[in-house]
């Protein structure tokens, strides 16, 4: 695997995101299988792996734990605190609570899960608006010096929000969406990261399934399937996303990569300091996925492939109201 830079450590070009082994897309895969994905991305080579307490609530990080453990000092483990599953009523709901407190009690979590003395990254999952930046980034600092986690990072942030968490730490990190479909970190966020040295994650890079031509028919989504609160995803703004397929397809065709390849692999042409995660409950979907470092593209093939799947191409915005209001970063408006 090629290598990219994050803060101090050296990592895979592409890094795996796990999330969907737990939670999001559908019914997450039996454990057996989580854990092949897993060992088959070490196996490649991946030294990068992202997860989050918020993940199953908790069921992602004891995987990566379980399965991982025996390994720890192969790769760079990133995590993120500031939203978690609480206790309610019997039941758990998601919470974005970004106070010292909850962070320190977050991260304690964590590192029980993973069974392991260190997080490598970590990352704030959401500022909570309620709560100084400042405040939330200066327990994770306190975290850095208690020997509990070596670097920080933010997730779905403005430039502004990134350079006030600088003031306080270093920040090595910045994880948001970025694909062809979702290009609001060109807004400020690029150039922020560049600026303060700090690395760029995309997350969700293969648009959910859809520049993977994955995804055909969003009706038979299953019900916890989180893709069906998101406005891309309705069956009228999805059918409007579909058109965009063939050309986009001919293109990976002429680029000589499969559709997934090129999405991942625009990603890395963009900027040197660009490591995207995807993710995937398959063996052969990680292999397709990890192939896209060896993809080189033609800035003429580059300029058409943004000229067809772009902010005002696309139907729909990327998150739900209620999501929108959780979220800090400049949107291009959908
Ligand atoms: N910081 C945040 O707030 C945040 C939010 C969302 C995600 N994340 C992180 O980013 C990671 C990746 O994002 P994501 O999982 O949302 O989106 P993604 O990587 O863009 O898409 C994942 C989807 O694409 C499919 N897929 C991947 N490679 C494929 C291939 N080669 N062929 C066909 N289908 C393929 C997967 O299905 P299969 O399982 O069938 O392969 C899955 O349904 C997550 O795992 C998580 O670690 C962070």
């Amino acid at each position: 695997m090629k290598q990219r830079t994050i803060g101090p450590f050296t990592v895979s070009a592409i890094g795996l995101g796990c999330m969907n082994l737990s939670h999001a897309y559908g019914t997450p895969p039996p454990p057996e299988q989580a854990g092949r994905v897993l060992l088959a991305a070490l196996d490649a080579g991946v030294t990068l792996f992202d997860t989050a307490a918020l993940y199953g609530f908790g069921a992602n990080e004891s995987i990566l734990g379980r399965v991982l453990k025996p390994h720890r000092n192969k790769f760079t483990l990133a995590s993120k605190g500031g939203m978690a599953g609480v206790q309610f009523d019997g039941g758990v709901k998601r919470v974005i609570d970004g106070r010292p407190e909850a962070i320190r009690r977050n991260c304690e979590d964590s590192l029980q899960r993973l069974q392991t003395d260190v997080i490598d990254l970590y990352y704030l999952h959401r500022w909570d608006k309620k709560v100084p930046v400042e405040d939330s980034v200066g327990a994770m600092s306190d975290l850095v010096r208690a020997g509990k986690v070596r670097a920080l990072g933010l997730s779905e942030v403005s430039a502004a929000t990134i350079r006030k968490a600088q003031a306080v730490h270093p920040i090595s990190a910045v994880q948001t969406e970025y694909s062809l479909w979702t290009r609001n970190p060109e807004i400020a966020v690029l150039d922020a990261c560049r600026e303060i040295g700090a690395a760029f994650v995309p997350f969700s890079p293969v648009a959910r399934g859809f520049l993977c031509d994955a995804v055909h028919d969003v009706s038979a989504f299953d019900a916890k399937d989180i893709r069906r609160s998101m406005p891309r995803f309705t069956p009228e703004n999805y059918a409007a996303n579909l058109k965009l397929l063939p050309a986009y397809k001919a293109l990976a065709q002429e680029a000589g990569c499969t559709p997934a390849q090129l999405a991942l692999a625009w990603l890395l042409h963009k900027a040197p300091h660009i490591v995207p995660i995807p993710g995937t409950t398959s063996v052969a979907h990680l292999e397709e996925d990890l192939g896209a470092q060896a993809v080189q593209l033609a800035p003429d093939l580059l300029a058409r492939l943004e000229a067809l799947v772009n902010q005002d191409s696309v139907s729909g915005h990327r998150y739900s109201a209620q999501s929108r209001t959780e979220v800090d970063t400049e949107e291009f408006t959908a």
